[in-house]
């Protein structure tokens, strides 16, 4: 897309993943013309980083809406009284058992439980900590082009079934003190490989907290083959890694893309931000 013709500036960062967004306010109303050149952009790059921000909880939940509309969220418990449909990231709360909780430590898309999933996930930082805590992204349609064509004939067809919390998922998602239940959505089928509506792109689409069968594979032949997927999806060359700078909102595509946070900073630093989804389509 010609950038001439936006007010902003694209600049990528790293060969497959990520552009950073220069001279715009997200405070203020968004033309048309911005609107697409924002969503093609985001299309294009899978991660935006949009830099020099300062918004409030209700600014960034109508700045967001510029990429599409709001996914309501599966648990309330991280809801923020003033503004429900955002939520907060924080490395502040414990868990039952006293220990700090970092939330989405492990690679992940969200709520692929949901027969139809968030499109997208946004972050604004409120306050971060002085080093680390950068969130981790990989390319699933870098990913799945590098796969042997053996594997990719193997994969085709293939559904598998994505539940709360896999009884194979090494993560285990921990209950917070006052959380009154588990979030239970059943279980749904999404092919293991799924196109992206826009890009017609195909994509390894994979959970390890979340998928638990794969239908019509034992378990001695479903377990290998994620783990083998896995650990080709997260090599460092389908990676990129986002250091986050002050007043960054960061938006990334859950439709072709992991991601995963880091706890590698002191836990006396405070790192907060505002988080909400985007509703999507169903795989394909
Ligand atoms: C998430 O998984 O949504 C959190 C990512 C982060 O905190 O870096």
């Amino acid at each position: 897309m010609d950038q001439a013709a936006f007010s902003f500036s694209v600049k990528p960062l790293s060969a497959h993943t990520g552009a950073e967004i220069h001279g715009i306010d997200l405070s203020r109303p968004i033309d048309e013309t911005t609107r697409a050149g924002l969503d093609q952009a985001f299309i294009d790059h899978s991660v935006l980083a949009i830099r020099g921000q300062t918004l409030s909880a209700p600014q960034f939940l109508e700045a967001m809406k510029v990429f599409g509309d709001i996914f309501p969220q599966h648990n309330s418990r991280f809801a923020l009284p003033e503004c429900p449909a955002i939520h907060y990231i924080s490395n502040q709360d414990k868990t039952e058992d006293g220990k700090v909780f970092i939330p989405g430590e492990g690679y992940h898309t969200d709520h692929s439980n949901d027969e139809v999933p968030p499109k997208a996930t946004a972050l604004h930082a409120v306050k971060l900590p002085n080093t680390g805590g950068d969130t981790q992204f990989v390319n699933m349609v870098e990913a799945y082009d590098a796969l042997p064509e053996t594997t990719k004939k193997r994969i085709g067809g293939l559904q598998a079934k994505h539940v709360y919390q896999s009884k194979y998922s090494q993560r285990k998602l921990p209950k917070l003190p006052g959380e009154k239940k588990k979030i239970e959505t059943g279980a749904v089928l999404h092919p293991l490989v799924r196109t992206h509506p826009r890009s017609g792109r195909k994509a390894i689409y994979i959970n390890p907290i979340r998928i638990e069968e794969i239908v019509g594979l034992s378990e001695q032949e479903a377990l290998p083959l994620l783990d083998e997927l896995l650990e080709h999806a997260t090599q460092e060359k389908f990676q990129y890694r986002h250091k986050w700078h002050s007043g960054d909102v960061v938006i990334w595509d859950n439709r072709c893309l992991l991601h995963k946070a880091n706890g590698d900073y002191p836990v006396a630093e405070v790192r907060y931000l505002y988080r909400l989804m985007l509703k999507g389509e169903r795989p394909v």
